[in-house]
């Protein structure tokens, strides 16, 4: 079963300035609810017991978010008040599973992985981008599911306009299982239009070996200097690991972009 999840949380979110210029984007309410709270909820629902989070010191608000206990004490003892009571239970509740490692300098994803390589234990981990909202369906949990079948890794996937292509990882189909599952023959970083392989497009959820650590490890920086997770995971690919694209059925919302954020708030306000 797979227990463990990690959350890259240690870029800067330049899309989305002047907001992260003081302000973590995944602490931005969505409909009133923290971003990375839709996260975390997704993980418990997929029966994850531990989630590790990669944080800088830029983003220790992340992380204060969920050590504020005296603040809460405090207020729950001069008023009372249920909702904030039950609120401070809710975050006490992520807290207990929470563990956290930092990334000095966002050097890329694939750095950000590799910070996580001595709290891994077993032989697979999944990976949440807290930019990348699935909701109406939980995309970890049928991934799982996948996983456990397959026993093989797993990518969350979708196609996207032709236009789009040079925004995403991008896969070519070795083989079709069905209809939602492909196994992969490569992937590649944020491709131009011309050298894209297909539309089918990497989404922020990965079930990945604990293998991938040694490639990382060995990994140079790769498209616009950084270290891409997307490297690693062809690495794996060339050494003939199974990787399986899924193309999940919930609704996708993009909350690393302003149009988008603002989007992901109306939508999930109609479910
Ligand atoms: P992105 O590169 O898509 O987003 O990283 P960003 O850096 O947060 O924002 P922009 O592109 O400047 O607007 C995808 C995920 O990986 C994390 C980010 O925090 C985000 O959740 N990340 C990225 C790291 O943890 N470390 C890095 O070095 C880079």
């Amino acid at each position: 079963m797979i227990k463990q999840a990690i959350i890259p949380l240690a870029g800067l979110g330049t899309r989305l300035l002047p907001l992260t210029s003081v302000f973590a984007k995944e602490l931005l309410p969505i409909n009133g609810k923290a971003g990375i709270e839709y996260i975390l909820d997704e993980c418990i629902e997929a029966g994850i017991k531990e989630v590790i989070f990669i944080i800088s010191q830029k983003k220790i608000m992340i992380k204060k978010y969920f050590y504020n206990d005296k603040f809460y004490k405090d207020i729950i003892k001069r008023k009372n008040d249920l909702r904030i009571l039950n609120e401070y239970k809710k975050i006490l509740k992520y807290k207990k599973m929470i563990k956290f490692v930092f990334q000095d300098k966002p050097l890329g994803t694939g750095d950000a992985v590799l910070k996580t390589k001595n709290i891994i234990k077993d032989d697979f981990f999944l990976m949440l981008l807290p930019d990348d909202l699935i909701v109406k369906k939980n995309c970890s949990k049928t991934m799982i599911a996948i996983h456990k079948k397959f026993n093989s890794s797993v990518m969350a996937s979708m196609k996207v306009d032709k236009k789009e292509v040079s925004r995403w990882g991008i896969y070519d189909i070795k083989k079709k299982i069905n209809n939602e599952n492909f196994i992969i023959k490569s992937v590649v970083e944020k491709p131009s239009v011309k050298q894209a392989p297909s539309r089918n497009a990497v989404i922020g959820r990965y079930i990945l070996p604990k293998t991938i650590f040694s490639k990382l490890s060995k990994l140079k920086p790769g498209k616009g200097g950084e270290i891409h997770i997307t490297d690693a995971i062809q690495l794996l690919i060339d050494d003939n690991d199974k990787f399986i694209g899924h193309n999940f059925s919930g609704k996708y919302l993009d909350c690393g972009t302003m149009n988008g954020y603002i989007n992901s708030t109306l939508e999930i306000a109609k479910i």
